[in-house]
């Protein structure tokens, strides 16, 4: 098994990372280890069978030759994609489809450059400290007491569930929390309580097929970063991952979505065919090869895309579109892919610098201070931004709104700084719902007016946004002036001291903190998984 034994050598590298990243260890320990690993990469791959077994499943190009075109919006929706994805290296798609090539010589440079990076961690050490300090720490977790850890042990994981949804149905009154504000949750008491029982109960097993980079690999910068950050803290989980996938109460099929796009599609062809096709198969590789999809249809798996084309990646198997959990960036119910209550809506954030996710986050000055009412900048994608700039590029005064913003401006103010001296920031959809402002609009504590009717907003199930945000329909857009005046000071000064408590559930800390973004991810997963279970009746 090759597969296990390449995974074995990631594990491994990763925990040596980890280490040196959080706990103080010898660095010429390190740099020594460094060297064995990166030989061990390069020695493993070439000494392995040349016919891995996880990648049977992968066609070449050429069985895909039947090309549909599809409809103008989905060129729309690919011209948008190419331009966003500029930023990232292409990989050919050639070394990852033929389905003998483990691409050594990628590998070794991948660990070279881990460990040179965690070098140069060093040296930004400090800088990385005063982000840090932004954070406020969440309380240690209550230590289970034994007799509880056993009961729970002793349940078979369909009977946890039933357990967990019970004990969430009569959860105990929550007032007021210290860490919590019961303001922006939706019943602070359901929340609470179900988060408890998913650090008490949730294994989470993951498929160890599927070769990289598609899968297993995270993509830790740019729009689609969630998808990749997600990934990262869910394969290192000590916490929430069995490697029993009979103690299971989640499988996560870990690939991503953003080299999915990079890998398999071709550039113009505006076809996504081929990526549905890899990912039908891959799903039923799974299913033939466990007896996990088949027991549920794929209702207790997951996947965490965050590229726009991730619910289109999936429509050519009906079990992966129809039952499997998915956390989707692209949360539209319109499309009848997303479904509300089943699916779960993924934040979209722009990561500018993987080593420091948090760099920017705050800062937003004193209202009284703050000269715009609402601010947009940003191209002029999808239906809505066009009639946004219709009725307010160049009308008022109070309203900044641009399309890319002019150089001469960003000169004197940045984008940044915009959102921070802005009371509103505008959020409207590009081709797709989502939009990263969103979060922009929250680590810059600037008040999110969202713009994109049939988007479910992020963690919707569990948060009240409207108390830190504004929803206007795209239909008001002429009226979005006075639909904001309209707010009283005092309501919007309770938005904000709300969007500053919600900004700890946005966050990707370098490493997971409690009731963080990673930890928000896997909770809406996990009350979605509560929603599918039937309490028997007794
Ligand atoms: C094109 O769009 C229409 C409706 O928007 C849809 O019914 C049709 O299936 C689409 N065609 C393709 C090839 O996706
Ligand atoms: C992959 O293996 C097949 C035989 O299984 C061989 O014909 C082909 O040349 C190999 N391709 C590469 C790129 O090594
Ligand atoms: C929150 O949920 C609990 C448990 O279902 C319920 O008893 C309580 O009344 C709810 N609180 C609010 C404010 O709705
Ligand atoms: C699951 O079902 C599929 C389709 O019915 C079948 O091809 C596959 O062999 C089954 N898997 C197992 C492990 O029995």
């Amino acid at each position: 098994m090759i597969g296990n034994r390449e995974l074995f050598g990631v594990v491994l590298m990763r925990e040596l990372l980890w280490r040196c990243a959080w706990k103080k260890v010898d660095w010429r320990k390190l740099l020594f280890l460094g060297v064995v690993m990166t030989i061990v990469g390069v020695l493993v791959p070439t000494y392995a069978f040349p016919h891995t077994v996880n990648m049977w499943f992968l066609s070449p190009p050429l069985a895909v030759s039947s090309y549909v075109s599809l409809n103008g919006s989905m060129q729309l929706r690919e011209a948008l994609t190419e331009a966003r994805v500029q930023q990232f290296p292409p990989v050919s798609a050639a070394s990852v489809l033929s389905p003998n090539t483990t691409v050594p010589s990628k590998n070794k440079r991948a660990k070279v450059s881990r460990t040179r990076n965690s070098l140069l961690k060093r040296r930004k050490k400090k800088s990385k400290e005063n982000d840090e300090s932004k954070v406020v720490l969440p309380p240690p977790r209550s230590p289970i007491p034994p007799r509880m850890q056993r009961f729970i042990w002793s349940l078979s994981p369909n009977d946890a569930l039933i357990y967990a949804k019970r004990e969430i149905e009569h959860a105990p009154v929550v007032i007021d929390d210290p860490y919590l504000s019961a303001h922006i949750f939706r019943n602070i008491s359901v929340f609470k309580r179900s988060y408890e029982l998913m650090e008490t109960i949730l294994k989470v097993y993951i498929y160890p097929d599927g070769d990289k980079p598609i899968f297993h690999q995270p993509h830790l910068y740019g729009i689609y970063a969630s998808e990749g950050w997600f990934m990262k803290f869910m394969e290192a989980s000590r916490e929430f991952v069995s490697r029993d996938p009979e103690k299971a109460h989640l499988f996560y099929l870990p690939y991503s979505a953003r080299q999915l796009e990079v890998a398999v599609y071709v550039p113009n062809s505006h076809n996504l065919r081929p990526l549905s096709i890899f990912m039908r198969d891959y799903a039923n590789m799974i299913a033939a090869k466990y007896p996990y999809w088949n027991r549920t249809h794929g209702r207790d798996h997951f996947l965490v895309a965050c590229h726009d084309w991730g619910p289109y990646a999936l429509t050519m198997h009906e079990e992966l579109t129809k039952n499997t959990m998915k956390a989707l960036c692209n949360a539209d119910v319109s499309e009848g892919i997303f479904t509300a209550g089943q699916d779960v809506s993924l934040p979209e954030t722009t990561i500018r610098s993987p080593k420091r996710p948090l760099r920017n986050v705050g800062g937003g000055i004193r209202v009284s201070q703050r000269p715009i009412l609402a601010f947009f900048a940003g191209n002029l994608h999808g239906r809505v931004r066009p009639t946004l700039l219709k009725y307010w590029h160049n009308k008022d005064d109070d309203m900044k709104i641009y399309g890319p913003l002019p150089i001469g401006i960003s000169r004197k103010m940045t984008y940044v700084q915009h959102m921070k001296s802005s009371k509103y920031c505008i959020c409207p959809m590009g081709y797709e719902v989502n939009s990263p402002r969103i979060v922009e609009a929250i680590y810059y504590e600037c008040v999110p007016v969202i713009i994109a009717d049939n988007f479910v907003l992020p963690f919707n199930e569990v948060l009240d946004w409207s108390a830190f945000s504004v929803v206007v329909a795209e239909k008001d857009i002429p009226k979005l002036k006075e639909i904001l005046l309209a707010i009283p000071l005092r309501r919007y000064l309770t938005m904000l001291a709300n969007l500053k408590t919600v900004q700890k559930h946005f966050l990707w800390n370098p490493r997971p903190l409690r009731y963080d973004l990673f930890h928000m991810i896997l909770h809406s997963i996990w009350f979605s998984r509560l929603n599918h279970v039937q309490i028997p009746q007794s």
